[in-house]
This record gives C-alpha cells, structure tokens and sequence, in this order.
C-alpha cells in the first residue's frame, strides 16, 4: 500500500456556530493543537502525501493556523456551502493531480485514527472503487445508514431521507471515505442535488459507483472515530477521550500515573520510562521529559526539558525554555523561565529563575529572585558551578556569580561576584545590649497613660 500515492482531502468549510465563538470551529484546540491539526496529523500517519484543506468560514484565519500545523497543505475555498460532495469539489485542482487514493475526512472529526484510514485504504488496494468508514453509534439518529448487500456497500441513505425501515439500521456512516483516484472526479461530477436538503452528497457516490458496476465497501470503526464536534460540550468530551488514550499509552511505555485522570497532557508531550507523575499535573505543549524522573503533584509545566532522575515539584511552574539537566531538583513553590538548571543544581524553595543559567551542583537558597526585568528588556543571570546563594537574595541582571560564589543571604546583588568570593549586599546587622527590655517598658507605660486619658 505504501506504494500508492494518496491526497487527504479535508471538509473544513462549516462555520461551526454552535461553538458560539469569532475561532472557526476547526481551530479549537483538543490537548492544545488545533482539531483540524488532529486531523492533518492521522491523515499523514496513514500515509497521505498530499493535503487539501476545503476551508469557507474565517478563511484567512484558517489559511494562517495551516502554516503552521500543515504548511504543506494547498487550501480551496468553498464559496457556498452546497453540500459535502460539493465541498469535495473545491478541491479538483489537487484531486485532478491524478492520486492513487484520495482520502476524504472532516475537519471536526479530531479523533479519527490512522488505522481506520489505513483499513479503508488498503480495500482500495485490494481493488475497491469507494470504502466508507462505518461505525455503530449508541444512537443512529442523524447520521447516514449504511445499506449493505452481502459484502456491498450499496447505498448510503441520510437520515432524512430515510424510510421507517432504513432508520432502524445501526450501522452508519462516519463521514469518511476512501476513493480510487482515477474514479474520483467523474463519480463526484455525477452528484446531484434531489434530496430533502437539497445538498450535494457526497455520500451519492456509493449508489453512482455500484451503477457503473464498481466494487464498493463499508469498513468498520470505533464510535470514537467518528466523534464530530459541534459545541464545547462535545470538544470537553472529545478531550477527555483524547487524554484518557493519551494516558493509557503513556502507562504502557513505563511511565507510572498515580492518578492519571488527573494528569494532563499535550500533544506533543514527550515522557521517558520509569518516569513517575504524581495527582494533578498539567503539561502544555513543548515538554520533553527523560526517563526516571518524578514530578510531584500539582506542577504547570510547558515547554521545557527535562533530563533523568530530575526531581520537579509539588507545586512547581516550569514555563518555556527551563532546561533542567540530570538530576536536577526545582522545588516547591519555584517558577522557571528560559533558565538552564545545571546537573544536580537544586532550586528547592520559592524561587524565580528567569533568562539564566545555575551551574553544576549550585545551591540555590529559599526565596531567591533573579531579577531579570527593568520594565523593557530582560537581562541574563549566570550563576557558576558549585555556588551558594543564600535564602531571600535579590540578584539584580545582568550580574554573574562566579565559581563557588557565596552569597549572604538576604543580599541585592548588583555587582558581579567573582569565583570563591564572599558577597554581602545587605546592611550590617546592630546589637544593642538591653535595648529590647527598654523599648517594651517604654511602650507599656504609654498605652497604659492612653487608657487613662480615655476613661
Ligand atoms: C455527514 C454525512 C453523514 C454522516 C455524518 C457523520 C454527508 C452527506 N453526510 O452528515 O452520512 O453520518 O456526516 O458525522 O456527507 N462541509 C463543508 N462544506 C459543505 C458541507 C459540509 O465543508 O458544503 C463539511 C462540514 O464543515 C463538516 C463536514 O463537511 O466538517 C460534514 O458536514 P455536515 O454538514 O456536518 O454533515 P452531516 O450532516 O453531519
Ligand atoms: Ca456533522
């Protein structure tokens, strides 16, 4: 099959209005990648090597988002929305290339997977014309029957123009279907609009296809695979399917969950063996994560990398750019921006490292604030191997400690420190020898004279 040259093309076009939002409802994100991505991403999995997104509604919104999550994908604006065969249509300059296979697929169907196209694929490589992808839902109401002869697939029926007795078939259609190439165009030109919604179908093609004589099948899908979104309510669930997956592969590669349904995770996230994630972790996209680290519970983590037997957490915030080297440790209550954390470098308590670099084994005290920010630029904080920076310091950037630094804690520092140096920046500490006794005489007889005067 691999052989076979195959152009996913992707019904994008419907405006989505029951999201209730200014997006096109195919940006709207499930594990922070657009659904249509979700798509784009199944589509090259089962070996699409072309991609045609048929968009209508917010057009240069979508034809941005695209770049980015498929900038090899060619876009067709459907001006009108006459129908999915129609939609299909849009797309005849991409399909005329001349395919083995064309796969069509819809924009808010997010978690179709590659095997189901792969299955309605290789009956065209077994010499099919058209392979629907069918699925058996809960309830059929509102989707296309599938009417079946023998191994035929003879006619798709939408539900409102079934009759009394085709309603009562269970198996429907996902949406999805694989096309021969080189009968694609002709059977779609065929497609008339003499149904109850007055659409061009594209579902016609089963019925054109079995008129010309041609082989046509019905393959068969999870439910979820057909999941189409058409309000947040269905994103929400389509989420959770994604995560509750997501989560069973992440296990069954080594990683231990305590709670995996309360842990997050992203579509790109990468999580190494022996790894252990405790309750209420949230990972945004862009984090890599080596095998036997633990990241205690509740921690915000994005974009960062994270090497072995790092420690993270409870209550750690890792943001873009934190790079923690082997057995690192960031602590409680600690946030990380654009920072390396050398090996075994610990930020344990407190703590705000941004635009900086901890070298190896550095200590990094309780409350510790790397002052990155004059209010326009940022500037870098380099803090050498081995360097203890005593709890509650300011250090004011761009300032370097070097080697060994020993920072007294509760110090600004302003200045660079250089290897082994000692660096006070705070005022001298005054005793005065029964002082305290002193002021506590003085203060109690004052309230005592207020208390008269009151009465
Ligand atoms: C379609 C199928 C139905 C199937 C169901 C599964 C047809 C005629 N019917 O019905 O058999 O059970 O999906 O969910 O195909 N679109 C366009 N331009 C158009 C029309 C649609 O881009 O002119 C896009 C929509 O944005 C959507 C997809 O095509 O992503 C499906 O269209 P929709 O109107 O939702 O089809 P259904 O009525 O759900
Ligand atoms: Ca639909």
């Amino acid at each position: 099959m691999s052989q076979r040259s195959c152009l996913s093309v992707i019904l994008a076009a419907g405006e989505g209005t029951r999201m209730k939002s200014a997006m096109p409802k195919v940006l709207h994100a499930i594990a922070g990648l657009p659904m249509v991505a979700h798509v784009v991403k199944a589509a090259e999995a089962a070996g699409a090597t072309g991609l045609a997104l048929v968009i209508g509604h917010g057009t240069e919104e979508m034809r941005k988002a695209a770049q980015k999550f498929a900038p090899k994908a060619e876009t067709f604006v459907q001006e009108k929305r006459l129908g999915t065969a129609h939609a299909v249509l849009a797309a005849r300059e991409a399909i005329s290339k001349g395919y083995d296979d064309i796969l069509v697929m819809f924009g808010d169907t997010p978690l179709i997977d590659a095997g189901a196209l792969a299955t309605a694929r290789q009956k065209l490589a077994d010499g099919a014309a058209v392979a629907v992808i069918g699925f058996r839902p809960p309830s059929p109401t509102g989707y296309g029957r599938l009417i079946e002869k023998g191994s035929q697939l003879v006619a798709i029926r939408e539900e409102k123009d079934c009759s009394e007795e085709e309603k009562k078939i269970g198996f429907c259609n996902a949406g999805m279907m694989a096309v021969a190439g080189k009968h694609a165009l002709r059977l779609l030109d065929k497609v008339g609009n003499k149904n109850a919604k007055g659409e061009f179908y594209l579902t016609d093609i089963v019925e054109i296809a079995g008129a010309e004589g041609l082989d046509v099948v019905a393959t068969e899908a999870s439910f979820e695979n057909a999941l189409g979104i058409n309000n947040r309510a269905e994103l929400a669930e389509a989420e959770a399917i994604w995560q509750a997956r997501r989560r069973r592969e992440a296990m069954l590669a080594g990683v231990t969950l305590i709670a995996p349904e309360t842990v997050y995770f992203s579509h790109d996230t990468e999580i190494g063996a022996d790894t252990i994630v405790e309750p209420n972790v949230w990972f945004g996209p862009g984090v890599k994560i080596a095998s036997g680290a633990k990241i205690h519970a509740f921690s915000h983590i994005e974009g960062a990398t994270i090497a072995s037997n790092c420690d993270v957490g409870p209550f750690a915030r890792l943001r873009p750019g934190a790079d923690l080297k082997q057995k690192a440790k960031v602590g409680n209550f600690c946030e990380v921006k654009q920072a390396t954390i050398e090996e075994g470098a610990k930020v344990n308590h407190l703590t705000y490292i941004g635009d900086a670099r901890v070298g190896a084994a550095a200590n990094i005290g309780a409350g510790t604030i790397t002052c990155n920010y004059d209010g326009y630029s940022k500037f870098f904080t380099d803090i050498g191997e081995g360097a203890f920076v005593g709890s509650n310091s300011s250090l004011v950037a761009p300032v370097t400690i070097g080697k060994g630094g020993y920072i007294a804690s509760g110090s600004v520092i302003t200045e660079s420190v250089p290897d082994d140096a000692l660096a006070f920046g705070r005022a001298r500490q005054k005793t005065i020898p029964g002082k305290g006794k002193e002021l506590r005489e003085r203060f109690a007889s004052a309230a005592a004279a207020r208390k008269k005067a009151a009465e």
